[in-house]
C-alpha cells in the first residue's frame, strides 16, 4: 500500500491526488483521502485506480492537513468501504496504514463489547477507534498509548479533524519517509510525493514516531522520547525514485523478497514454531490422501517443490499439472482430495477454469493468491495469502518466494494435523522464520553478477537439478529465457543421459544446483559428464564445498541449510543471475516482449 499526508499551510485537495498517483505501483485496487481544513473530516474513497477517485473527489477544496491511501488489500476485499482512510465512531480521527496488525481480531471483538461500531472488514479500522479510546484531548499521547497495543507490521498516519495542524506517522516494519520545506511536510511511504516539495528527507526507522506541527517535526520512540535522525538529499530522478533507486522493477522486487517473506509469515507462526494456518481450520486436512495441484508458469515451479516437500513426509500422492492441461483432462475427485490452486494474480484464465472444473465434479479448493477479491479467491473454498505486495515486473519474483513459504507452512501445517511433528520439521519452520536475513545475504552477494557478466553472450543455457530441485531448474531455465530470450532448458539432472546432453558443447553451458543434500554425490556425477562435453558449468553450491571448485568454472555459495528449504535459498540465484543477464544484454527485464503479468486468454 501507498501512504500520503500533507500538512502546513493550506493546499488543494489534487496535491494529495498527485502523491497518489506517484505512489500508484504499491497498491491499486483502492484509494481514499482524508482532509480537513479545521471544521468537519471530509472522506472521500473509491475503488479501483487513483483516477476512480479523481473523478468523484473535489480537487480544488483548500485544506491544511490531509493523509491518503492507495490499497493493497490484506484483509477484506477492495471496495469503498475498506479503502481507506478508517475513521473512528466520532468521525473525527482518519488513519491509514500499510502493512498488518496481527492481533486485529482481539482488539476489534474488546472495541466492539465496548461499544464501538466498525463499517470495513480490515485491520486497519481498530486503530482509528483504539487512538480513540485513547484521546484525552492530546492525539500524540493517544498514538502512542496505541501503539503500543498493536502488533504485527506498519506504517500509520494520522490526523483529527480538530486540530488541522498536527500530523502524526509511526513506523515498524513498513516504510515511510518524511520531509518538510519552509511551508508543508509529506510524510509518505517513498520519497517520491516527496521530491516535488523538498529533496531532504528523513527515513525513519522501525519503532520511530513522527510529530508534525504545521512544518517542524520531531521523531520519538514509542514511549515518546526525542530521537535524532540523519537527513538524507535525494538525487534520484521520480522515476528511479518510485523504484527505491534500483534501475527496474524486478531488482527492487528481488531486494523485498525479505520483507515479504515477514509479510508472508505474520500470525502463521506459533511460539515452538509450529505453523498456524487458521484459514484451514476449517478443513480436514489430517484425511487427506490426494492432493491435486494446478497453476502455470511460476506459479507451477512452486507446485512442484510443494510435491516432492509433501510426498516425502506425508502418505499422500500429489498429483500436478499446468492448467491448460489440467482443465480438459478427466477429474477425479474423491472424499479425500483437496485441490491447491496457486495463482500470484488470482485471474489467470487456465487456472481459473481449473477451479471452476474442479468445483463442478465436487471438489474443494484452496487457492493460494497475492491479489485480495480476486476471481479465484471468490472461487475456491478458502484463500491462503501471499502478502506480498504487489509485484510489478512481469516475471514473478518476491511472489514466487512467497508461494514456497506458503507451500512449506501448508505441508507443515498437514504434518502437524497429522500428528507426524517431530523436531526436524520444527528445524525447517525455524529456518524459514530465519529466512528473512538468510537471502537478505545471498541477495547482496556481488558474485552473482559477476558471473551473470561471464555467460551474458551465450545462446544457451541447460539448467539441471534433482530431487526438490528439479522445480529449481525448471524456474531457473523459464526466469532466464523469459527475460533474456536466451534458449534455457530445464531439466532433472539425471534426464541428461536420455538426450539433452547431445546438445552439450563448449557453446552450450550449463546451470547446476548442487546442494549438500542427500542427492549429492549423483548431482556431482551428473555435472562430470557435462564436463566431458566440454560444456562451461556454473554450480550453485553450498557455502564450504571446495570440491566442486575442482569440476565447476564458476560457483555461486549459497549458506547451508535444511535439504529441503534449498528451493527457497536459490530463488534470489536464479532471478538476480537472470536479471543481471537480461540488463547486460540490453533488455529491459520488467517489460519482457510478448509476455504480460496477468494472463486473462486461454
Ligand atoms: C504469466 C506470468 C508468469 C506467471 C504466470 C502465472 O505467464 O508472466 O510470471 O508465473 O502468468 O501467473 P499467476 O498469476 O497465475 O501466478
Amino acid at each position: 500500500c501507498g501512504i500520503v499526508g500533507i500538512i502546513g499551510h493550506e493546499f488543494k485537495v489534487a496535491e494529495l491526488i498527485e502523491g497518489l498517483k506517484k505512489l500508484e505501483y504499491r497498491g491499486y485496487d483502492s484509494a481514499g483521502i482524508a482532509a480537513t481544513n479545521g471544521s468537519q473530516l471530509i472522506v472521500t474513497k473509491s475503488v479501483g485506480r487513483v483516477d476512480s477517485l479523481k473523478a468523484v473527489i473535489e480537487e480544488e477544496k483548500v485544506v491544511r492537513s490531509g493523509i491518503a491511501h492507495t490499497r493493497w488489500a490484506t484483509h477484506g476485499t477492495p471496495n469503498d468501504t475498506n479503502a481507506h482512510p478508517h475513521t473512528d465512531c466520532s468521525g473525527k480521527i482518519a488513519v491509514v496504514h500499510n502493512g498488518i496488525i496481527e492481533n486485529y481480531q482481539e482488539l476489534k471483538t474488546e472495541l466492539i463489547k465496548r461499544g464501538h461500531k466498525f463499517k470495513s472488514e480490515t485491520d486497519t479500522e481498530v486503530i482509528s477507534h483504539l487512538i480513540e479510546e485513547n484521546f484525552k484531548g492530546d492525539l500524540f499521547q493517544a498514538v502512542l498509548d496505541t501503539l503500543k497495543i498493536l502488533k504485527g507490521a506498519f506504517a500509520i498516519a494520522v490526523i483529527h479533524s480538530d486540530i488541522p495542524n498536527v500530523m502524526i506517522g509511526a513506523r515498524k516494519g513498513s516504510p515511510l519517509v518524511v520531509g518538510c520545506n519552509d511551508k508543508y511536510c509529506v510524510l509518505a511511504s517513498d520519497v517520491t510525493p516527496i521530491i516535488k516539495y523538498t529533496r531532504d528527507v528523513i527515513f525513519l526507522e522501525d519503532g520511530d514516531v513522527v510529530y508534525i506541527e504545521g512544518n517542524k517535526i520531531k521523531i520519538t520512540d514509542f514511549s515518546g522520547n526525542t530521537l535524532i535522525r540523519k537527513h538524507t538529499h535525494i538525487t534520484w530522478d521520480e522515476s528511479a525514485a518510485e523504484k527505491g533507486g534500483f534501475k527496474h522493477f524486478m531488482l527492487k522486487e528481488i531486494h523485498e523478497i525479505p520483507e515479504a517473506i515477514e509479510s508472508a509469515l505474520v500470525g502463521r507462526i506459533d511460539s515452538n514454531y509450529t505453523p498456524s494456518l487458521h484459514e484451514l481450520d476449517e478443513f480436514n486436512l489430517e484425511r487427506v490422501k490426494r492432493i491435486l495441484l494446478v497453476a502455470c508458469g511460476t506459479s507451477y515451479h512452486a507446485g512442484l517443490v510443494f510435491k516432492y516437500f509433501a510426498e516425502k513426509y506425508l502418505d499422500v500422492d500429489v498429483l500436478i499439472d499446468v492448467a491448460s492441461e489440467f482443465r480438459y483432462r478427466p477429474i477425479r475427485i474423491t472424499e479425500d482430495t483437496i485441490t491447491i490452486a496457486i495463482s500470484q494474480s488470482g485471474e489467470t484464465a487456465d487456472t481459473l477454469e481449473s477451479v471452476r472444473a474442479v468445483k463442478k465434479a465436487g471438489g474443494k479448493v484452496i487457492a493460494i493468491s497475492n491479489v485480495v477479491g480476486s476471481t479465484i479467491t471468490r472461487e475456491s473454498d478458502v484463500t491462503l495469502y501471499m502478502n506480498a505486495g504487489p509485484e510489478i515486473g512481469v516475471a514473478a519474483s518476491k511472489t514466487y518466494v512467497n508461494q514456497l513459504i506458503l507451500l512449506y507452512l501448508l505441508g507443515l501445517y498437514i504434518i502437524k494435523k497429522r500428528g507426524l511433528w517431530n523436531q526436524e520439521h520444527r528445524e525447517i519452520v525455524k529456518q524459514i522464520v530465519e529466512s528473512p536475513k538468510t537471502l537478505k545475504g545471498i541477495i547482496t552477494n556481488k558474485e552473482i553478477e559477476n558471473v551473470a557478466d561471464n555467460y551474458k553472450n551465450y545462446h544457451h543455457f541447460m539448467y539441471i537439478g534433482r530431487g526438490i530441485n528439479t522445480a529449481t531448474a525448471l524456474e531457473g531455465a523459464l526466469k532466464l529465457k523469459e527475460i533474456s530470450y536466451i534458449n534455457a532448458v530445464g531439466y532433472p539432472a539425471g534426464e541428461l543421459k536420455h538426450g539433452p546432453i547431445a546438445l552439450l558443447d563448449p557453446k552450450f553451458p550449463v546451470f547446476a544446483f548442487v546442494p549438500k543434500d542427500s542427492l549429492y554425490e549423483k548431482m556431482r556425477s551428473n555435472i562430470e559428464e557435462t564436463r566431458a562435453r566440454n560444456a562451461r558449468i556454473v554450480a550453485v553450491a553450498t557455502q564450504g564445498d571446495e570440491e566442486i571448485k575442482k569440476i565447476a568454472h564458476d560457483v555461486i555459495y549459497v549458506p547451508e541449510a535444511h535439504e529441503d528449504l534449498y528451493p527457497l535459498i536459490f530463488a534470489p540465484v536464479i532471478q538476480l543471475f537472470a536479471y543481471h543477464i537480461a540488463d547486460k544484454r540490453g533488455y529491459d527485464p520488467d517489460k519482457p516482449r510478448n509476455l504480460a503479468k496477468s494472463v486473462t486468454v486461454e
